[in-house]
């Protein structure tokens, strides 16, 4: 399982996808103000918000390009995971038009500089644990570039203990915790977009400045169900479709979780994050008990 990860910073990452020399040429990435940057731990909804940060503001581009300046799309595609790519990523993303949207597990500390100086804005998207451990073991034992794990048992401990692609959860939340105050920084849930997927996306939208009208929010946010987004899937990730559109639901962990399990849980929450803001965001006492 080792073999699959290397340590950067003290932080794990898959060889697969990652390596030492990108996250050096990073550094490079000249971000600006009004770049649209999705922050979140991994399987806390990323490929969802993602989608609807990407029509918001292709429908937004769309809108407000004259003829003469259209761009062709095809050309200004970049893999949007700021830190998957190789190491001239940055230096073509430097040239690319506004807005570029940009998706990111990494911890604040661990960005180009340039995203904090720059202030640029940053939708930061948070999960409940125990759903993103669920959703993370069968996510990692469905997909052959990261690390599987022979029981739910193994991952768990992995997932506590923070021995993953990413590092620890609690770590990732209490390090963004510092940054919940400021202004180019807005928090959503993936509970709350779950609860109102329409307020959700109303909100994003007039954080980051993009107006739309009434019936093109409502495309944005019929775009974005689970069942559309599963559907349009083998066109939009290919075959890892089926793996990562899984239940798209919430408390999926009681199927998983054990007494012990939850108990840990419930500590580790209490210690590391029930009295940060983005702790209080989370609303564990309704989604993990
Ligand atoms: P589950 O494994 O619990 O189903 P990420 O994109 O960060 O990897 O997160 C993946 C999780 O987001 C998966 O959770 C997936 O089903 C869920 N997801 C993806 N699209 C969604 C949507 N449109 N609505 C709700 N959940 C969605």
């Amino acid at each position: 399982r080792e073999e699959l990860l290397f340590s950067y910073k003290g932080i794990l990452y898959p060889v697969t996808v990652c390596s030492p020399e990108v996250f050096r040429a990073m550094e490079s990435l000249e971000a600006r103000t009004d770049d649209v940057i999705l922050a979140g731990y991994p399987k806390s909804g990323t490929n969802w918000v993602g989608q609807i940060l990407t029509d918001l503001v292709a429908t937004f581009e769309k809108k407000n390009q004259d003829e003469e300046n259209s761009v062709n799309e095809e050309e200004l595609q970049e893999f949007p995971y700021l830190e998957v790519g190789d190491i001239e990523k940055y230096e073509r993303m430097n040239k690319l038009p506004s807005r570029r949207v940009i998706f990111t597990h990494l911890l604040p500390d661990n960005l180009p500089r340039s995203v904090f100086k720059n202030k640029a804005k940053i939708l930061l998207l948070i999960r409940n644990p125990k759903d993103v451990a669920t959703s993370f073991y069968h996510f990692s034992n469905g997909l052959s570039l990261l690390p599987s794990y022979e029981t739910w048992d193994d991952f768990f401990i992995a997932f506590m203990t923070g021995k993953m692609p990413w590092g620890s959860y609690f770590n990732y939340l209490s390090e963004w915790n510092k940054h919940v105050d400021d202004e180019n920084i807005m928090t959503i849930t993936y509970e709350e977009l779950k609860e109102n997927r329409a307020l959700g996306v109303k909100n994003i939208a007039a954080f980051f400045g993009i107006s739309l009208t009434e019936e093109e929010l409502q495309s944005v946010v019929e775009k974005s169900s689970f069942q559309s987004m599963k559907e349009n899937s083998p066109k939009t990730h290919g075959a890892m479709g089926s793996i990562l559109f899984r239940k798209g639901g919430v408390s999926d962990w009681k199927n998983l979780f054990n007494e012990d399990q939850n108990q840990e849980m419930d500590k580790a929450f209490e210690e590391h994050i029930a009295g940060t803001k983005l702790g209080t965001k989370l609303k564990y006492e309704v989604y993990c008990r």
